[in-house]
């Protein structure tokens, strides 16, 4: 019913207009064929079998379209709070690319958060404020038969592989470390010249999928991992006992842009899955302790 009655309407609304530019002034040409694209727009939405709103509203259809396409907008410039937005939200976004940009990134006392929820976490000064101690905020690992123990910052770049980045992110993250003082962890997708190209401390990671450390069967390669494990710049090895994020064939991209970027193109066979591996000799539980004796 509403459908008839827009067609109705706009056809009434075509039939004025163009008489009344037939008859008066060409200005009505222009509203004359404003209405006469209505008209063909709402005729091919009303036959359209796709869209029930279409069909049942023609034309006015497609405000529903155009609203939902700039509700994002909506969201975020007009009705998002300052400290809404997840992971990071606006407050902690802004801080980031100030100080990013070199500009100022303190803020002034003051809060538009409810400091009194329950849940709400802060740090308070201790009444018996205690030494500065001497690693600074730092902890170190590695236990007394350690030869050579880092002196970890607190605060570190957590392992994200170079296949889920890109050399630029890793590139950045490298610099950011070198800068800040602190340590860059590589993630399982293997050593790359860009986990080295600033210097930065790095926290090696691999996993049962072996990058960085594998011959060219797949294999857990003891000549790499030393090899590897000596640079100066790898001040711990993390060993992710069960590889995570790379589900199936994605090692094996075929995308030749892709194959470029791969640290180690040698290390595994185009087109044969290499991640996550099933079994290994080093898989848990069993191989745990083998790999943990190998890798010491
Ligand atoms: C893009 C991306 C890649 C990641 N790759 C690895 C990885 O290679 N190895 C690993 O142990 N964790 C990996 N993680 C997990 C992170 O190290 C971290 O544990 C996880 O993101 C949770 O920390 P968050 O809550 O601060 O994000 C990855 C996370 C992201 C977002």
């Amino acid at each position: 019913m509403v459908r008839i009655l827009i067609l109705a309407a706009l056809i009434v609304a075509v039939i004025a207009t163009v008489t009344a530019a037939i008859l008066g002034p060409w200005g009505w040409w222009i509203l004359a064929v404003i209405f006469i694209l209505l008209l063909i727009v709402g005729i091919r939405d009303a036959v359209q079998p796709r869209h029930s709103i279409l069909r049942n509203f023609p034309v006015l259809g497609h405000a529903r379209y155009f609203l939902e396409e700039i509700r994002p907008e909506i969201q975020q410039y007009f009705i998002e709070r300052n400290w809404d937005g997840k992971p990071f939200n606006r407050d902690q976004r802004s801080l980031i690319y100030s100080r990013a940009k070199g500009y100022k990134g303190d803020k002034a006392f003051g809060t538009e958060l409810n400091v009194n929820e329950p849940g709400y976490e802060y740090f308070i000064q201790s009444i018996a404020p205690k030494a500065v101690p001497d690693l600074g905020h730092r902890v170190r690992l590695g236990g007394p038969d350690c030869t050579q123990p880092y002196d970890a910052s607190l605060l570190n770049i957590s392992a994200m592989s170079f296949g889920s980045l890109s050399k630029n992110a890793v590139l950045a993250m490298n610099k950011g470390a070198a800068q800040g003082g602190f340590a860059h962890d590589t993630g399982e997708g293997g050593l790359t010249k860009y986990h080295r190209a600033y210097n930065a401390d790095l926290m090696w990671e691999f996993g049962s999928g072996y990058f960085g450390t594998r011959d060219k069967d797949g294999q857990f390669d003891p000549e790499k991992f030393r090899e590897k494990s000596n640079l100066e710049q790898v001040k711990a090895i993390t060993v992710k006992l069960s590889q995570g994020a790379s589900p199936g064939w994605v090692v094996c991209c075929p995308v030749p842009r892709s194959r470029k970027k791969l640290p180690r193109p040698a290390a595994f066979r185009w087109g044969r899955p290499a991640s996550p591996r099933p079994a290994t000799p080093h898989s848990p539980p069993a191989g745990t302790d083998s790999l943990h004796r190998q890798v010491a």
